[in-house]
């Protein structure tokens, strides 16, 4: 099957591979470069599972092509190591089983990096880009809040 070798900018770093047109950015962020946060879960759309940050906005890898990535700056949920949000979501036990909360951290770290002072409103409405299977959305939000709070008061 014909391939195209492509480089994208994922995390920092120029990575080339080699992808059939039709391949999502998901499944070459998971199968070619081995960056396994950003999960399978509906493919289409709805659950959010997938999200990454492409050029300072959230992005479902799903519904995006790799070659549609040639010349933006990606970031999984591997380039947000030891960030506020990240931190947050385990002290405020955002998570059970941890399927969904990559894509809820990239969701959240677009939101607070986009809009440090955010309202219920605006957290409302970005995380239900998101579904979770086992936890309460409390205390997703809760960490969400807590991260946006530190920026007013820090
Ligand atoms: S797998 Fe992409 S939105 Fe569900
Ligand atoms: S923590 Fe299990 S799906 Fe959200």
């Amino acid at each position: 099957m014909y391939k195209s070798e492509i480089t994208l900018n994922v995390n920092g770093e120029e990575r080339s591979v080699y992808v059939r047109h039709a391949d999502t950015l998901l499944h070459v962020l998971r199968g070619q470069l081995g960056l396994t946060g950003a999960k399978p879960g509906c493919l289409n759309g709805d659950c959010g599972a997938c999200t990454i940050d492409v050029d300072g906005e959230a992005m479902k890898s799903c519904l995006m092509l790799a070659i549609e990535a040639v010349g933006k700056k990606v970031i999984t949920v591997e380039g947000v190591q030891n960030t506020s949000i990240k931190t947050a979501f385990i002290e405020k036990f955002a998570f059970q089983c941890g399927y969904c909360t990559p894509g809820f951290i990239m969701n959240s770290n677009s939101l607070i990096t986009k809009y440090p002072q955010a309202d219920d409103t605006q957290i409302k409405d970005c995380l239900e880009s998101n579904i979770c299977r086992c936890t309460g959305y409390k205390e997703i939000e809760d960490a969400v809040k807590s991260v946006l709070s530190n920026n007013s008061t820090g």
